[in-house]
Parts: structure tokens; C-alpha cells; sequence
């Protein structure tokens, strides 16, 4: 039997997140050591039922019909032919990694060779989209874009370039154990823009001019011009009511810890906290002391990979 096999990898947003959902340009930063592989391929004749297995993090479980997954799935559907995808994740769910677009970028890459055809990016990006709406409701799309690129992606109205960096630094993801619902922050975010709008016309405007700054600090500066740029993303998002109490322990263990700046990542109200550090001694002695302060996990990339 043929068998068809996609991967893909978690995410990080240095910056933007949020403000992507309303046009400002936001920074996605690839976790290539969190990835996941989907198989696919047809069930046995006379079987017509697909199915869906999902494992993450060790449980197993199939996935309920409503589903990004299975929505994706139903578009690959031939009458008579049942279609078998299993689903293996090493990104822990509703942490803001970008679990559900891996996932779904994953299977559009295993449908796509199971039924021979080639993997052309717009349309997996647009596929994957298909089921973020499922999954989250407006999805920017940055988390089915940066699920799938090398580099860090700017990435703006559906648009995403990729970035050279020329930084040294080293970024530490701290998982605060709680999980966030990206469609929950989504939705509290839309519901204070509506009741005051000048307060979205300051936050986007101002993670504008964030990312035009954090830009060239990527492609050519170095880590200690970063941190201002994170911090103040943090406040930002903060002040939206998109933190935590745990949220803001870990930003201030990663700060007095030495690093040059530390945010929310993702969604938030919940999830994790991206910090980057000047090198990698400061990043080991950062980790071991949000893992002391309640974080359940760390990962460390050093902004030379991305190169
Ligand atoms: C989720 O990774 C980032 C958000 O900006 C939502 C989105 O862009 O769709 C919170």
C-alpha cells in the first residue's frame, strides 16, 4: 500500500501577535526541535470510513468530527475510498506552538503524496487555513505559514517573506503548564476593539513601528537592541488584559535571570513566554530558573540556526 508522509514543526511570535489579526506586520520564529509527522493512505477496500488518529505528547485519542482536522481531511475524500491519517505530535497543545496548523500542514503534506500530487505552497498554506477557521474562527495565518518555513517569516495580510538573521542571540520558550485558548484571547481582543477603537488604532500603529524596528536588529544588530522591542511588546499585550499572574512571573524570572527581554508569546492567557538571551550561558541559567519559578518546560533555538 502506498503511504504518504508530511511534516512540519511549531512556532514561536517574536512580536506581533494579535495585531497580525488586524493588518500589522508580525514576526513568526520556527521551532524546528518540536515537529510532527502525519501519515496517510487508503483504508481497505470496501472500507469506506476515514479516520483520524492523533497522538501528542504520548495519549492517543481520535479527533472529534468538528474538527480542523477532519474538516481538512473531508476535502481529500474520494466517494467510496476511506482515507486512514495518523497524526504524531511533539507540540503540547494550546501552548500558542502552533499545534493545530502543524498538525494540519502536516496532513495536507501526507494527503498530497498519498494522492501523488505535488506540494505546492500557496495552497497548503490556504489548505491549512481552511482548518485554522475551524479550529480558532479569524486566524491571521501566521501559524500556518511559519508551521512551514526554515527562516523567521515577517508576515503581514497573508503575506510572509522570510528573514535572514544576522543576530547572535538565543531564544528560550518557557511553557507556563497552562493551556491558553487562542480563540478566547481572539475573541476578548475583538470585544475591546469594538468598545473602543482608538485602542486598537494605538496598538496596531504601535506594533508597526515594533516591527520595523525589530527588523534590522533580526537581519543585522545584536540581541541587546532586541529586548526593549519584546519587553515593551509585553506591555503591550498586557494591557490588553492578554497576560497572566503566571505569564508575568516568568517574563520577570527571565529578565532578572539576564535575559535582554522576555513577552507573552501566542495567543496568551495561557501558553507560554518567548525570552531571548545574549549567549548561550545566559540562556542555560534563564531556563533552569523559570523551570525553578513553575515552568513545566523549556526549549532553547539559538538565532545562528535560523541562518
Ligand atoms: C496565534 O499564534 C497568534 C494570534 O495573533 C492569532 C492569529 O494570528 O491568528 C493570537
Amino acid at each position: 500500500t502506498r503511504i504518504g508522509v508530511g511534516h512540519a514543526h511549531a512556532k514561536v511570535i517574536l512580536l506581533g501577535e494579535h495585531a497580525v489579526v488586524y493588518g500589522a506586520p508580525a514576526i513568526g520564529l520556527p521551532l524546528p526541535g518540536l515537529a510532527v509527522r502525519a501519515t496517510a493512505r487508503h483504508t481497505e477496500p470496501g472500507d469506506s470510513s476515514t479516520r483520524i488518529r492523533f497522538t501528542t505528547t504520548g495519549s492517543e485519542y481520535a479527533l472529534p468530527a468538528n474538527s480542523g482536522l477532519a474538516a481538512l481531511v473531508a476535502l481529500f475524500e474520494e466517494p467510496g475510498a476511506g482515507i486512514a491519517v495518523r497524526v504524531l505530535s511533539d507540540i503540547p497543545l494550546g501552548r500558542g506552538l502552533g499545534s493545530s496548523a502543524a498538525c494540519a500542514r502536516a496532513t495536507v503534506g501526507a494527503l498530497d503524496r498519498l494522492l501523488d500530487r505535488p506540494v505546492v505552497e500557496p495552497e497548503v498554506y490556504s489548505l491549512v487555513q481552511t482548518a485554522e477557521r475551524v479550529a480558532h474562527g479569524n486566524p491571521s495565518g501566521i501559524d500556518a505559514a511559519t508551521t512551514g518555513s526554515p527562516r523567521p517569516l515577517m508576515f503581514s495580510d497573508g503575506t510572509s517573506e522570510a528573514l535572514s538573521v544576522g543576530m547572535r542571540g538565543v531564544f528560550v520558550v518557557a511553557d507556563s503548564g497552562n493551556s491558553g485558548a487562542t480563540r478566547t484571547a481572539v475573541d476578548l481582543v475583538a470585544e475591546r476593539f469594538r468598545r473602543n477603537p482608538i485602542l486598537r488604532t494605538r496598538f496596531v500603529q504601535r506594533i508597526h513601528a515594533l516591527a520595523h524596528a525589530a527588523r534590522p536588529v533580526l537581519t543585522a544588530g545584536r540581541a541587546d537592541e532586541l529586548g526593549p522591542i519584546l519587553n515593551e511588546n509585553h506591555s503591550l499585550l498586557s494591557e490588553l488584559g492578554l497576560s497572566t499572574p503566571k505569564l508575568d512571573l516568568l517574563v520577570r524570572v527571565a529578565v532578572d535571570a539576564g535575559c535582554v527581554g522576555a513577552k507573552l508569546t501566542g495567543g496568551g492567557l495561557g501558553g507560554c513566554v518567548l525570552a531571548l538571551a545574549a549567549d548561550p550561558e545566559h540562556a542555560r541559567r534563564a531556563a533552569a530558573r523559570l523551570r525553578t519559578a513553575g515552568a513545566t518546560t523549556t526549549w532553547t533555538v539559538s538565532a545562528e540556526s535560523f541562518r
